[in-house]
C-alpha cells in the first residue's frame, strides 16, 4: 500500500476533446494520465474521469487539493 503523491503546482497544456481519467494518486507513469497505478499501488485513490469539451489550455491539480477537482483552481498556492 503507498499514499498518494502530491506536487506542489498544477501541470498545464494543450488538451484535445474527449474522455479523460486524470491521475489523482501521482504515482501514474503517464501523468497527468491514469496508469492503474492507484491500483497497482493500493493508493485508495481513484482518477478523475471527466468529459473535455473543446481542445485548448487546461491546468490539471496535482495537489489534489483542488475544489475543482481535476483542475486547479489556485489552492496549491495556499498549501505552504
Ligand atoms: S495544483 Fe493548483 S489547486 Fe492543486
Amino acid at each position: 500500500m503507498a499514499d498518494p503523491i502530491h506536487g506542489d503546482r498544477p501541470m498545464v497544456f494543450e488538451e484535445t476533446t474527449g474522455k479523460k481519467a486524470y491521475c489523482m494518486c501521482g504515482h501514474s507513469e503517464k501523468l497527468p494520465y491514469c496508469d492503474g497505478a492507484h491500483s497497482r499501488n493500493q493508493t485508495g485513490v481513484q482518477p478523475r474521469v471527466c468529459e473535455i469539451e473543446k481542445d485548448g489550455k487546461v491546468a490539471i491539480c496535482q495537489c489534489h487539493q483542488s475544489a475543482n477537482l481535476p483542475f486547479c483552481d489556485g489552492t496549491h498556492s495556499t498549501l505552504r
